[in-house]
């Protein structure tokens, strides 16, 4: 394992448990990771308390106040590369990125989506699902390219729907394991275990032909 901690800066919109879910993996020994700063598109949300309450820098660069989104893209670049991560991570930001911000970030971005992509891509995507009947449902993480939603996909977590399941069951189910799932992949970018070469993820040298997936508690590659 690497003895330096990979510098992440997080990027939020909302409640941050996936935030608080890196928070705890780091202080339980789990994520070999500094967090050097949380920012947010939205002001006092409760993921900037979170990243306060553990002490960690907090920005906040209000979407409203920008006339482009280049404008505002170019503003959370410019912040985000103060603080020179390694790794940039997304985390329930709720935000369409510009081509020049995605490539400015290729291969060093990471997003959390709660549906197995490339099925139900954007919003909503507990209701589309119980509505489209499905069976499986889960959560993605995946390199963030230019295509909303769209990047290569590394680990995907697999729940079998139940007859009972609605959206509030769902949105649960779904949280739990991406709390488990993100720092398991920051974990992997932490011990140079994960890379991307032209939209092909490999997990220790090998060439992931499908994305790795969490199923039972149990990684199946
Ligand atoms: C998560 O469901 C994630 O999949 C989606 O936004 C939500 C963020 O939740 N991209 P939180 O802010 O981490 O609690």
């Amino acid at each position: 394992m690497n003895t330096t901690a990979l510098n992440i800066v997080v990027l939020i919109s909302g409640s941050g448990s996936n935030l608080q879910a890196m928070i705890d993996a780091i202080e339980q020994g789990q994520l070999n990771a500094k967090i050097s700063a949380v920012i947010s598109n939205r002001p006092n949300v409760k993921g900037l308390q979170r990243a306060e309450a553990a002490g960690i820098t907090t920005h906040v660069i209000d979407h409203t106040e920008y006339d482009s989104r280049e404008a505002f893209d170019q503003q959370l670049m410019q912040m985000i590369d103060q603080h020179q991560p390694q790794l940039v991570v997304l985390a329930g930001f709720m935000r369409i990125l510009t081509d020049d911000f995605v490539g400015h970030y290729a291969g060093r971005m990471l997003n959390v989506h709660p549906s197995l992509l490339p099925e139900f891509r954007g919003l909503n995507t507990h209701q589309r699902a119980l509505d489209a009947g499905v069976a499986q449902h889960g959560v993605s993480i995946h390199y963030v390219s230019n295509e909303l939603d769209g990047g290569p996909l590394v680990l995907q977590a697999v729940i079998d729907l139940n007859q009972s399941d609605n959206v509030e069951s769902l949105k649960e189910r779904i949280h739990r394991l991406e709390h488990i799932i993100y720092p398991m992949v920051i974990q992997w970018v932490a011990e140079n275990r994960l890379e991307v070469i032209n939209q092909q993820v490999y997990l220790d040298k090998q060439a992931l032909t499908s994305p790795a997936k969490w199923i039972d508690n149990q990684l199946v590659l």
